[in-house]
């Protein structure tokens, strides 16, 4: 059977600053410019989530979305209204940047969703960053 795709966007809010403590001051402020602003400063996020595979037969979809939106949500809520470098473990080390994001989600829904059912993620940064991760065709 051919698989289908299904796509849902869910938001959340996170402060950061990006700064990697393997450079200097000096390069992190040329590397990040104002986002390496000490102080920090926020994103409404915007995740796109694709899930993929053979509708079930009962139901007639990839996944019910009342669970697809629990999984998700159960990840964003570890980021949501948190300055991520100070209070995510994750970020503590490594820069919030949104690939580094983007890589995180990946992992953690993977856990929830199951590899085979997770396709392709998007994250809006702002209206005119965007990152994306996952599988190419279906
Ligand atoms: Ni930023």
């Amino acid at each position: 059977m051919l698989r289908v795709s299904f796509s849902r966007v869910y938001v959340f809010s996170a402060s950061h600053r990006l700064h990697s403590e393997t450079l200097s001051d000096g390069e992190n402020e040329s590397v990040y410019d104002k986002c390496n602003n000490l102080h920090g400063h926020g994103h409404d996020y915007k995740l796109e989530v694709a899930v993929s595979g053979e509708p079930d037969q009962q139901t007639g979809m990839i996944i019910p979305m009342p669970e697809l939106d629990e999984k998700v949500s159960k990840v964003l809520d570890r980021l949501d209204y948190k300055h991520l470098d100070k209070e995510v473990d994750y970020f503590k080390k490594i820069p919030s940047t949104g690939e580094n994001i983007i890589l995180y989600l990946w992992n953690e829904l993977v856990k929830e969703i199951g590899g085979s059912r997770l396709h392709h993620l998007k994250l809006w940064e702002t209206n005119n960053n965007s990152f994306e991760i996952g599988k190419g065709g279906l």
